[in-house]
């Protein structure tokens, strides 16, 4: 049932022909196990449940194609159960009712009571524009849309509308779309009610919030493919990021040293530079685990390949650093140059490893080494050459890997569609090229490192990246707009399954004044991945450029972050266990508190479980900051404030404002200058007094193997009880011995002065007692 639209444009002569299809009436249905197919004349559309709470619909138009993705990890293996009436199939399972309208054919979805939490405009569904599918949804009057991973703008985006589209996006704002990299899936709230929605589809997307329908509708669709969407039905923001993490993957333990302070700077021009900057941490005693090579390393910008000149011994200089510490993370990015004798590009010629025309020939563009071929990141023949050629690095040591211009970025930005990746065009698959290079990193550098944990870290990404990389939020600027909006894509990120994430801190192009860089290095404390980068000509960016004063400053914000290592350490184990972001937005915790999305607070986050931060410009030194129901204190001056208020905070910026929940428990260690040093073997744990008993699952491993898949870590569960007066600690899990040997508890709000007490780290169940 094709429609024809033809509309006469004033200045073109011809008519413009769009045809329009649409989903149509259902005609059969069956039923074969876990999945149910109906037929329409135009469509099929097949329904699969993976889970209680996550249900696919998939509707296509071209019937019985191969079913695969670069995002999803599991199998629809959950039971299926429907009823049939004369206009609907109904399938229910424990938390969803999803009713199949006949006629026309379209999917709305309830909860397992009968609510309504997203259906289906019923005017239009499902249909086909062109080659786009795109699908039209009931907008609720107080509906509000969080996620879409990084994306500019505010974090309710009702009204706004985005696309999908992988973009080496430099200068980017507030205001620009697309950026990076592609997260599909969004969370809806409305009348108390949560839902997500991922939409599978690695072709340019489209997202509309409301933005152009007239409050009446929300729709989404992409450029081709299937409308191949994943519901997910579950009650509470965290609950979904936990089923859409469970379908996409969680990140693993990241080696401990990434979680350290990480110095950049395109570039550090020699072997000299580095180890004069790594050195320097030493000598001032300001933390440091991680020191970069950007592409000035390079011979030529070829990857893996160490400058002759200026790198001309890098084992020496790997020697060097690992002395004092340090590991050393080093770029790479997708182009090949063209030159004969480089070996990458003859190996790559020889063994057709390359992007190319449908004529065979190699796709040819322009990036840092000039005239470059891309490796085609879809094949497995290439992925598997692509990591095992990583050797020229961890031959000499390097175990991280930053993975840059992977949209794939070429001068000009726009590479012909008619480039081909394994057997598919590039508009199909561009948006998911940067995830198949992290994935083609990581896979061979984790075994080339033996049972050592790679750092991988990318700037493109589709969903599902997480398995193998961090990510860093590309190249922003030095206004203190960029550090706010930075840490919302990272707060976005989180609620699409990307736990490790980072932003330039100090911003990429443009210097900070001293007091943003102060303020955002304060930031970077409780930022998952913690590294300060600047763009080549910019000022020295290192904690001593800006003067005695900020450097203290500076310096002590490094070692609040190294102090609160245990603590991080085991919210990377809870993310990896839940998907639960570290970084967490309050629409994670306080989905419907209003307060939440607005524009003054909607920076505000949670790190961690106990953790409350306020971003503030660098200008501003006193500040309102909203706390949502709860007690709460400060975390400078223990002053404790009620919650389901706005307070007003003195914001100098030696004190950003962070508050820690009531009853939290935080574990914290010595200073250390490295995350490698042990400290003073005593572990603090942070008491903070509440009303409610709460849990701390504390989890610590050797942080760099992968010794703990085999049961080679500690945990156990620490237990605050107000009411019966006691901190307690489980039984230890695991057979990795704690680093800590010594525990003291440090009491937080006890009006009367509870007992510090400092107890052995051992083995045994325990229980301390206060008074
Ligand atoms: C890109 C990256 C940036 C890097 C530069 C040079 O702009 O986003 O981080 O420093 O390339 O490699």
């Amino acid at each position: 049932m094709a429609l024809l639209f033809c509309a006469l444009l004033s200045i073109a002569p011809a008519c413009y022909h769009m045809e329009i299809e649409i989903l149509g009436n259902v005609q059969s249905f069956k039923q074969q196990g876990g999945l149910l197919t109906i037929k329409t004349i135009e469509a099929e559309a097949k329904v699969y449940v993976y889970s209680p709470t996550i249900i696919r619909v998939n509707i296509s138009k071209k019937h019985s194609k191969p079913d695969s993705s670069y995002a999803v990890i599991r199998n629809a293996d959950a039971h299926l159960e429907f009823t049939e009436s004369a206009d609907a199939i109904e399938i229910n399972t424990t938390a969803i009712k999803l009713r199949i309208q006949k006629s026309p054919l379209r999917f709305n979805f309830f909860t397992a009571d009968g609510k309504p939490i997203s259906q289906d405009d019923n005017r239009f569904g499902t249909n086909w524009q062109g080659g786009r599918v795109v699908t039209y949804r009931k907008l609720y009057a107080d509906e509000k849309f969080i996620g879409l991973g990084e994306k500019a703008g505010n974090l309710d985006r009702r009204g706004t509308s985005y696309v999908n589209w992988n973009t080496d996006a430099v200068d980017y704002n507030n205001k620009s779309d697309p950026l990076y990299k592609t997260f599909p899936f969004f969370i809806g709230l409305h009348s108390g009610l949560t839902y997500g929605l991922f939409l599978d589809n690695t072709h340019k997307s489209y997202f509309d919030f409301g933005a152009t329908t007239d409050d009446e509708m929300s729709w989404f669709g992409a450029d081709g493919g299937d409308m191949n969407y994943y519901f997910f039905g579950a009650q509470g923001v965290a609950k979904i990021i936990e089923d859409y993490t469970w379908l996409t993957g969680r990140m693993e333990m990241p080696p401990l040293w990434s979680l350290g302070y990480q110095q950049c700077r395109w570039s550090y021009m020699s072997a000299k530079e580095v180890l004069k900057i790594a050195k320097t941490f030493r000598k001032k005693k300001i933390p440091a685990d991680v020191m970069y090579c950007d592409i000035d390393y390079m011979e030529g910008f070829k990857i893996f390949t160490w400058n002759k000149k200026t790198f001309s011994d890098p084992q020496a200089m790997m020697n060097e650093l690992k002395k004092m510490g340090f590991h050393l993370v080093t770029i790479v990015d997708p182009g090949i140059k063209i030159e004969e004798g480089y070996k990458q590009y003859d190996e790559g010629v020889a063994n057709d490893y390359f992007a190319k025309y449908p004529d065979g020939e190699n796709y040819t563009g322009y990036v840092w080494p000039g005239r470059c071929h891309f490796p085609d990141f879809f094949r497995d023949d290439v992925r598997e050459w692509w990591g095992a050629a990583f050797t020229a690095l961890t031959d000499v040591g390097v175990d991280g890997f930053w993975n840059d211009m992977n949209e794939p970025a070429a001068w000009g930005q726009n590479i012909p569609w008619m480039v081909k990746f394994a057997d598919k065009y590039m508009p199909e698959v561009r948006n998911a090229y940067g995830m198949q290079m992290a994935r083609a990193t990581y896979g061979g550098t984790r075994k080339l490192l033996n049972n050592k944990r790679p750092f991988v870290l990318t700037r493109a990404a589709y969903a599902g990246t997480q398995r193998y990389s961090a990510v860093w939020t590309g190249d922003n600027t030095g206004t203190d707009e960029h550090m706010l909006l930075g840490q919302r894509l990272v707060n976005s990120l989180g609620i699409t399954g990307m736990a490790f994430t980072g932003v330039d801190i100090g911003g990429f192009s443009a210097n900070p004044t001293p007091e943003l860089m102060v303020r955002w290095n304060s930031l970077g404390i409780y930022t998952p991945m913690f590294r300060n980068h600047a763009i080549k000509g910019s000022k020295m960016r290192e904690p001593w450029e800006w003067g005695d004063a900020n450097e203290q400053i500076i310096k002590k914000d490094i070692e609040q972050r190294y102090k609160l290592l245990p603590y991080i350490y085991s919210a990377f184990y809870q993310s990896t266990q839940t998907g639960l972001p570290i970084s967490r937005t309050l629409a994670i915790g306080f989905p419907f508190d209003e307060k939440v999305y607005f524009e003054r607070f909607q920076n505000q986050f949670m790190f961690g479980d106990a953790l409350l931060v306020a971003p503030v410009e660098s200008d501003k030194l006193t500040t309102d900051v909203y706390l949502p129901k709860g007690n709460w204190y400060q975390l400078s001056t223990g002053e404790k404030l009620k919650g389901g208020k706005i307070v007003k905070v003195a914001s100098p910026l030696t004190d950003l404002p962070v508050f820690v929940k009531a009853g939290a428990i935080i574990p914290i260690q010595s200073i250390t200058q490295s995350t490698a040093a042990k400290g003073d073997g005593i572990l603090q744990l942070h008491i903070w007094n509440g009303k409610e008993a709460t849990d701390f699952l504390y989890y610590e491993d050797d942080g760099s193997s992968y010794d703990y898949e085999q049961g080679a870590y500690y945990k156990r569960t620490i237990r605050f009880d107000p009411k019966k007066k006691s901190v307690t600690l489980s039984a230890v899990e695991g057979m990795f011995f704690s680093r800590f040997d010594k525990l003291s508890i440090v009491w937080h709000g006890f009006e009367r002065g509870a007992n510090d007490k400092v107890v052995d780290f051992v083995k045994e169940e325990m229980a301390v007692r206060f008074v």
